[in-house]
């Protein structure tokens, strides 16, 4: 391409489309031709992963040099010890069942070329799982106090630039309090700067772009520069920009003072003419290049990418990216990456954005910690948004052991280090002090005003650009002032929302949680439940997506409340991965969540699709559920769900068709003798309208309320003529936990049987199911709800009462007919099922499922075939089992044995079961429900062929080849 074009598309303002702004500035007409921007040079940045040695244990002496470490074990960097097990089969499953709590040792040896000295030597720990204590040659050079917290050790005056020198970091996590699986040992990547004494400060850039339109953006550079000399130096400090093509757009330079052992601030402004949005649809980068000289010498030199975007969180209309209202499509990820652990790879973290971008995925909450930098490298490269979040809980889950150091003190420390180094991130649009923090408003760790003001002012004061957030769960949090400093705030699950809204209706709100659906890939159980809480006995849950946590709900009504509530800036889905720990319901039994929208190895659930198909509109998805290998229900009913972008399905079953389903449209259900017979009551609030005939006018917005305040409250009514009554099915005004009542039948009025008898419950704690239902069995004509007891200032109300013959599915689900097609009474027989999707009546798609026979192949599909020798490249495979007819066998639990040959090792294997105890260190594996995954790492240096094959008694085995180059 042509100069001249490429230039005239940089502004209109010159030809060459620069411009000078202020005094210091000068045209940089000799372009930067190409992609490229120019290596940093003055700065040596080493990857210092490889060749640690590392033992578990309190080992006398380990800090010393001339401790004898030839028994440790090698390791390779990023390391988690105690992802290699074994499970505790008896330990509770909240932090995974695995042995992270102890006190471990790594030690590497490393000489520095002589030419280093003289300057300054840095070690950057981007994670280390906890308390680290970095040892230099026998000396204490540094520690750490926050297990998720980027930190550098100064390492200069410890270090021997002439002979050999030992780091030895201690690492002990006994302290570490958490809700979920931490990892152990140093688990990010760790790197050696080695610069001269005069630098750019660690995290000393700030890229900000005050004013943007479609015509300029003014970009300001803040560049803080150290001297670490007796004497002052005279400096210049030379800024320039390139464009995303990485074409030299301008250049400023500045001569400066720095003073001894002191730093020094510059600032310098440019304006771009036309620039290029950052947004999630395009997300261009910019680059800022520094260079800072001494006379002719390059001293240091660093480059920034940043990006070009405006956005802003409303009250009244939800989140704008680039003037343009963006509904947050968004998932909560945890730090841990299934069979690799707390280990960061940024293939593993790329892979997940991946998926998460082929559901629709446009942001990330980091929930609920600093993530490893990477992450948000990939979401500006990628275009996501992100939640960047600092603490889970202000206690030791943020590494504060009884409250000690002072929160004041600690929460500045770590917030700097966090913003410093996130800052520039245009995907950034949010920073979080915290989630869900304190339970009481005014506790000695709680969110008393004060504090909340003192973290967030933290903030602002290394970063005024970008509003400051918290996670809430107690909706009466706002009737202190607690939440006053905030710009914005999150609330987790059931529109807790609202009392927020009503207090400040000033402020944006985002669900920075909501779902917590529960579900096992591949796991279903014909009998759907009918409610939200019943749980398979299988210690699985169905994935017929009906299931949640008591204080949560399924996508669907997400989707409902999103659509209604379009101030709220959109939802952060809890999870978008399974992750270790937190097992809900399961919480014994089980080692990590049945959250995630894809399995602990990345394999979607079928909750995928359902996310999917409403989150990418135009795309298409046509998805069925379940398997069809049912052979024990051949003649008996199997519900089948499509999930699709279309409006309509038809189903077809060995070419018989089964009908069309519309979105929207909800199935009969057996009549509801109630519905709309005569009531009567102990009393009534007529003032508010809130009368007897509500209870059963089939309309839940509508109400009886009690008159009177208490017991003894009764509702009733007369269904008109002697009924078989088999299912009760109320909804309450506030959670049914609050209630305590029996329920009596009569037929003549005078003599009633008690039908039901439930008391008062303190569970779940924050908020519950408004619905119960009873299955009961008796002759009525007459039924009456007495409320024997309520809890938190709850009165007698009921919004609806319904009395069926037979168990009828709850309203509760109805909402599924908006987003899902369903077909609940399909008659099971093997063969094929097939599903047509339509949209406005063109067909879309189509998707079918057929029964397999027995498994007969293995099957192996790698993620990338093409690798890079780094050594910390991944290849995930996925391994199925297949019959011969090459049809999937979704029941399929065969053991799978691995081999590898050539560059690479396996590193992980894993198959998506919370319940499974086997090593994710391993070379093999059991399928669950027909898959499993294996994951594969690259050696360093060493390119090749890489031959991977897996066998299994009775399967044919396979190979496949993958490739590692340079
Ligand atoms: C939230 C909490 C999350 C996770 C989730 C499970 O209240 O913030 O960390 O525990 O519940 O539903």
């Amino acid at each position: 391409m042509g100069m001249k074009k490429k230039l005239q598309k940089i502004g209109p303002m010159t030809t060459l489309g620069l411009y000078l702004l202020v005094a210091g500035v000068y045209l940089k007409t000799s372009m930067l031709i190409g992609a490229e921007v120019p290596s940093p040079s003055g700065r040596i940045v080493l990857n210092f992963n490889r060749h640690w040695k590392f033992a578990k244990g309190d080992i006398k002496g380990a800090e010393r040099p001339d401790f004898d470490d030839s028994l440790l074990k090698v390791v390779r960097l990023p390391h988690d010890w105690a992802i290699a097990g074994p499970f505790n089969p008896k330990e509770n499953g909240y932090a995974g069942k695995l042995p992270w709590k102890g006190v471990g040792w790594y030690r590497k040896t490393f000489t520095l070329n002589s030419l280093y000295s003289g300057q300054r030597i840095y070690f950057d720990f981007d994670g280390v799982m906890a308390f680290p204590k970095v040892y230099i040659n026998g000396k204490l050079a540094d520690q750490w106090d926050y297990g998720y917290m980027s930190f550098r050790i100064d390492a200069t005056e410890y270090v021997n630039f002439s002979g050999t020198n030992v780091i030895a970091v201690y690492v002990d996590t006994r302290q570490h309090g958490t809700r979920w699986y931490p990892g152990a040992g140093i688990y990010r990547k760790v790197t050696m700067t080695v610069c001269e004494q005069v630098h750019i400060s660690h995290w000393g850039t700030f890229v900000t772009t005050p004013e943007i339109s479609d015509s300029s953006a003014t970009v300001r550079v803040h560049t803080n520069i150290k001297n670490h000399f007796y004497t002052g130096s005279e400096i210049c400090v030379e800024v320039m920009l390139y464009d995303p093509d990485g074409r030299t757009i301008a250049t400023i330079r500045q001569n400066n003072t720095v003073p001894a052992h002191g730093s020094c601030e510059l600032h310098q402004s440019f304006v771009i003419a036309n620039p290029q949005r950052w947004d999630i649809t395009s997300p261009k980068l910019y680059t800022v290049r520094t260079v800072v000289s001494i006379g002719d010498k390059v001293v240091d030199s660093e480059i920034t990418p940043f990006g070009i975007r405006t956005f802003r969180f409303t009250a009244n209309d939800g989140f704008y990216l680039n003037g343009r209202g963006i509904r947050l499509y968004g998932v909560n990820l945890h730090h841990d990456h299934g069979p690799l652990g707390a280990a960061f790879y940024t293939r593993a973290m790329e892979r997940q954005l991946e998926i998460m971008r082929d559901m629709g995925v446009n942001a990330i909450r980091t929930s609920h910690n600093p993530p490893a930098p990477e992450l948000l490298d990939l979401c500006d490269r990628m275009g996501f948004v992100v939640w960047d979040e600092c603490f889970d809980k202000w206690d030791d889950k943020a590494d504060r052991i009884r409250g000690e150091p002072p929160l004041e003190e600690y929460g500045e420390k770590q917030i700097r280090n966090l913003v410093l180094r996130d800052r520039n991130h245009p995907c950034v649009v949010i920073w979080s002090i915290g989630n869900e923090i304190g339970n009481q408003p005014y506790d000695r760790e709680g969110k008393s005003p004060e504090r909340v003001k003192y973290m967030s002012d933290f903030v602002r004061k290394y970063d005024p650009t970008r509003p400051v957030g918290i996670s809430c769960h107690i909706p009466g949090t706002v009737d202190q002032p607690i939440l006053d400093s905030l710009d914005l705030a999150g609330w987790n699950y059931a529109r807790r929302y609202s009392r927020y809204r009503q207090r400040y209706p000033d402020k944006p709100i985002i669900y920075s949680e909501s779902a917590s659906t529960l579900s096992t890939r591949g796991f279903y159980e014909p009998t759907l439940p009918n409610e939200k809480t019943q749980f398979s006995k299988q210690l699985q849950v169905c994935s017929y997506d009906l299931n949640s946590a008591v204080w949560s709900d399924k996508p669907d009504v997400e989707f409902q409340l999103m659509e209604g509530d379009g101030f709220v800036a959109g939802e952060f889905v809890w999870t978008g991965f399974d992750y270790l720990g937190e097992p809900t319901p399961f919480s014994q039994e089980a080692r990590s969540s049945y959250f995630g929208i894809v399995d602990l190895c990345g394999i979607p659930k079928d909750r995928f699709y359902l996310y999917r198909s409403y989150w990418r509109p135009d795309t298409t998805t046509v998805h069925i559920l379940p398997h069809w290998n049912w052979p024990d229900y051949v003649g008996k009913k199997v519900p089948v769900f499509v999930y699709t972008n279309g409006d309509s399905a038809e189903l077809l079953l060995n070419g018989r068709s089964l009908g069309k389903r519309v979105k929207g449209r909800l199935p009969e259900k057996p009549a509801n003798f109630a519905l709309a017979k005569a009531t009567s009551a102990s009393s009534l609030e007529m003032d508010k309208g809130n009368i007897v005939a509500n209870a059963n006018d089939g309309d839940n917005s509508t109400r009886w309320c009690a008159g009177s305040v208490g017991p003894r409250q009764w509702w009733q009514v007369d269904l008109g003529e002697v009924m078989p009554v088999g299912y009760l099915a109320i909804e309450f005004e506030r959670e049914a936990k609050n209630y305590g009542y029996d329920i009596k039948a009569s037929t003549d009025k005078s003599n009633w049987k008690t039908l039901v008898t439930k008391n008062t419950s303190r569970t779940p704690r924050w908020g519950g199911p408004r619905h119960v239902f009873h299955d009961v069995d008796g002759l009525a004509r007459f039924l009456r709800i007495e409320f024997t007891a309520m809890r938190e200032g709850t009165w007698a109300s009921i919004r609806e009462f319904g009395a069926y013959p037979e168990k009828v599915e709850s309203t509760y689900y109805d909402v599924t007919y908006k987003y899902r097609l369903r077909w609940n009474d399909v008659i099971y027989e093997p063969g094929e099922l097939k599903a047509i999707a339509y949209k406005d009546g063109d067909k879309i798609g189509q998707a079918t499922m057929r029964t397999a026979g027995e498994p007969a192949i293995v099957r192996l599909t790698p993620d990338r075939k093409e690798l890079s020798t780094t050594g910390e490249d991944l290849c995930y495979i996925l391994v199925e089992a297949h019959d011969k007819k090459n049809t999937f066998c979704p029941l399929a639990n065969n053991l799978i044995h691995f081999g590898i040959d050539g560059p690479a090792e396996i590193i992980a294997v894993g198959n998506g079961n919370p319940l499974s105890l086997e090593p994710f260190q391993a070379d093999y594996r059991k399928l669950f429900y027909g898959k499993a995954i294996l994951v594969v790492r690259t050696r360093e240096g060493r390119g090749g062929q890489i031959r991977v094959s897996a066998k299994s008694v009775g399967l044919r085995g396979t190979d496949i080849v993958i490739q590692s180059s340079k």
